[in-house]
């Protein structure tokens, strides 16, 4: 569905017949340039629902950049074919005015607080709040039993959860564990940006996650130092690191009683910015 004037109308009348016949609705949000990434996600909606609604939207309230929101890959009717094939049952595809009927002033936001402010709310101010407010909207429009986020965007996925849990909102929210390349690197859209020469480079990233895990697994471990080696071996080799940091399961500061920790990191190489992460247990 994509035209503006009928398409929420088409969508509730779905909706309410399938909800009619008692099927469980999941929810999988994208910016669409489907890869493995999401369709895994995909399957996990399937696994946990009768139906499966995808939605593909570039969202504009999310980018912090212009360039970024302008080049970002569009690629509507191979995304259509992938998610068709892997069994989704219906393809959201707003256009902005669906999503914004009153432009993008808006007359009101979701602000996520605590859990958007470091780590990527540092270096990309506004974008959680514009992730969290079309989020909630879709939420709202789909009502969905259940929606399927990756781990990819850990922080992303910890903001989706703390606002469902603070605005009440009636949805299980599942996360799912990151999508790799065969060589480690996090499967992404915008890996689409690097050259040969980067993307040879490019799996540096989670093996500097990965040895700092292991470095970082003792309870009394030298955070603060880890966190410094990588960020400098990284910028060295040819990344620009924002941030390279140690925070607990729930991206609080760690702390010697943590049971379990995450690395994440956010470098660019060349015009591509790469996040990733990887959560561990502590020894
Ligand atoms: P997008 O980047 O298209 O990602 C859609 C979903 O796919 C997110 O939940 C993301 O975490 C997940 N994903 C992406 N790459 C993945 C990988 N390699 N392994 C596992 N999951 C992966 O994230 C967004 O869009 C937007 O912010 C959105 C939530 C749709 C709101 O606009």
């Amino acid at each position: 569905i994509s035209d503006a004037a009928t398409l929420r109308a088409t969508l509730r009348a779905t909706l309410r017949g399938w909800r009619a016949a008692g099927e469980r609705v999941a929810l999988v949000p994208t910016m669409g340039n489907i890869h493995e990434g999401h369709l895994r996600l995909v399957d996990a909606a399937r696994a946990q629902a009768a139906r499966v609604v995808v939605s593909v939207f570039v969202n504009p309230t999310q980018f912090d950049r212009a360039d970024d929101f302008e080049r970002y890959p569009r690629t509507l009717e191979a995304d259509a074919w992938a998610l068709a094939s892997r069994g989704a049952d219906l393809l959201f595809t707003p256009d902005v005015e669906t999503l914004y009927p009153h432009g993008l002033d808006l007359a009101a936001y979701v602000e996520p607080t605590h859990s958007a402010q470091p780590l990527e709310g540092e270096f990309r101010p506004g974008h959680f709040r514009g992730m969290a407010t079309v989020v909630t909207k879709l939420l709202n429009l789909v009502q969905p039993d259940c929606a399927v986020f990756g781990e990819k965007d850990y922080q992303q996925l910890a903001v989706v959860r703390a606002l469902v849990r603070e605005l009440l909102l009636p949805v299980e929210i599942i996360g799912l564990a990151t999508v790799r390349e065969a060589d480690g690197v996090a499967m992404s859209s915008r890996n689409q940006y690097l050259t040969p020469a980067e993307r040879a480079l490019a799996p540096r990233l989670y093996q500097a996650l990965l040895a700092a895990a292991g470095e970082g697994a003792a309870a009394d471990a030298p955070l603060p130092a880890i966190e410094a080696y990588h960020t400098a071996a990284l910028n060295d080799a040819g990344f620009r690191v924002e941030y390279f940091r140690f925070r607990n399961a729930q991206l609080a500061p760690p702390a010697t009683a943590d049971g379990r920790r995450v690395v994440l990191t956010a470098a660019w190489l060349g015009k591509a910015r790469l996040i990733d992460n990887h959560p561990f247990d502590v020894a």
